[in-house]
């Protein structure tokens, strides 16, 4: 275990357990974490001004962290979101369960996934997109099932071998164009052939994806 690591783990077993305070003792220990020096494991600059930016990076090696040391993750105070880019792949951000395929389970804030169809990493994106011209503009037509929330909240996503990737939690769609979507539940095409992008309307079936593991 490194310094910046074991830092990290100090703090994260002095938080307290009580539910009630949980929120704010995980919100006010992320900011502190944040606030570390860049050596210490933060991401502010020595000698020049705090960085306060939440990098994915930094919330994804924080999250797993503190999942290291108190067994189980904790919620960070932001709103499940997916951006549906144009041409690009599904950009998530919340308190993520990760279900795979082989039944494993991994904890993030922060996720890219592959909706062409075409990654070699799946579900994650690794650039194939921009190879195949992938241009689907990221369009958004179903209506919300239930109102926003900036309330944080855990979200479960589900990778369905050959198919495509549920979620059970409250999730917020929004693209480039202003359109949303908020639903409880629902399926997403990562093959890349629905013609109800970025849900999923079975079309990986017709066209015989495959997700390689
Ligand atoms: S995963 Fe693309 S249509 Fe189902």
């Amino acid at each position: 275990m490194d310094d910046s690591t074991r830092n990290a783990a100090a703090a994260a077993a002095r938080v307290k357990q009580d539910p009630e305070s949980a929120s704010t003792e995980t919100s006010e220990s992320f900011v502190a974490f944040m606030n570390e020096p860049a050596e210490k494991g933060g991401t502010a600059t020595v000698g020049q001004e705090k960085d306060l930016t939440t990098s994915a990076k930094a919330l994804d090696r924080w999250f797993t962290e503190r999942q290291k040391n108190l067994g189980a993750p904790r919620l960070l105070e932001v709103p499940n979101e997916a951006l549906v880019s144009n041409g690009g792949p599904l950009q998530i951000t919340g308190n993520i369960t990760i279900v795979n395929e082989d039944g494993s389970v991994q904890y993030a804030n922060h996720l890219t996934l592959c909706r062409c169809g075409n990654s070699g990493s799946k579900p994650n994106c690794d650039g194939q997109h921009l190879e195949r011209e992938f241009l689907n503009p990221g369009k958004i037509s179903e209506a919300s099932e239930i109102p926003a929330s900036q309330r944080p909240s855990k979200i479960t996503i589900s990778c369905i071998k050959d198919g495509p990737i549920t979620f059970r939690g409250r999730l917020r769609l929004h693209n480039q164009f202003g359109q949303e979507c908020v639903k409880m539940r629902g399926s997403l095409c990562r093959c890349g052939h629905s013609t109800s992008k970025p849900f999923c309307d079975g079309s990986h079936e017709k066209v015989g994806f495959r997700t390689g593991r």
